[in-house]
């Protein structure tokens, strides 16, 4: 069994998704031990709690500085104990620690198709808007491994979305999510889980 903790920091449909992955069996041999998120106010929150998965909220906001910050999510972490961390709309720096300890371990979902529309900066619609200045006919998803970087490091999935004509941000950052992002981070933790198991045997 992959044990996997998800980090968020809004809706959370990326983690109703899984949610949903996990209760179905599309997403085979994985726990969920716990969501995170920076954000009190998080709509995700509640998404975890409606599936009996233990939520909890490590907010900046609660902490004197950022190392304090830092040493309380790294101990949240820790007592969940997981096998992957997923980040699911986490609009957090981590700290530089939770890298090094969880290396190979942290994967990521992008909103687009990675090295296109990604870095410093790019992050919700902003992706999105970019995608459409710049008049690609295509983008799509990218879930990927976390290194120190921003968007950096390795992919493990990807897949395209069609770009129409008429589109907004906000039409198309919906089309990203239904068409690309809740099928290919579900489908990535199932990979990922059965490489896991066969690890083990
Ligand atoms: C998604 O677009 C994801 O790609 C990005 O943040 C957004 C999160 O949405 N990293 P949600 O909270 O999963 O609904």
């Amino acid at each position: 069994m992959l044990n996997i903790v998800v980090c968020v920091s809004g809706g959370g449909t990326n983690l109703q998704a899984i949610i949903d992955g996990v209760k179905e069996g599309s997403i085979r041999n994985t726990k969920i031990v716990g969501v995170i998120s920076n954000n009190a106010g998080a709509y995700a929150l509640t998404r975890a709690e409606d599936a009996g998965i233990p939520a909890y909220c490590v907010s900046p906001k609660n902490f004197e500085n950022r190392e304090r910050f830092n040493r309380a999510f790294l101990a949240q972490l820790e007592a969940l104990a997981p096998d992957l961390i997923v980040l699911a709309g986490f609009l957090v720096i981590l700290p530089e620690k939770m890298i090094e300890v969880y290396r190979n371990r942290i994967i990521n979902i992008h909103p687009s198709l990675i090295p296109s529309f990604c870095g410093t900066g790019y992050y919700g619609l902003k992706v999105h808007e970019e995608a459409l200045a710049r008049g690609v006919k295509v983008t799509g998803a990218t879930v990927h491994y976390v290194d120190e970087g921003t968007d950096t490091g390795r992919i493990i999935m990807q897949k395209a979305v069609e770009v129409l004509d008429g589109d907004t941000p906000q039409v198309l950052q919906r089309r990203v999510m239904e068409q690309a992002e809740w099928v290919i981070l579900p489908k990535a933790i199932d990979e990922i889980a059965s490489s896991w198991e066969e690890r083990k045997e």
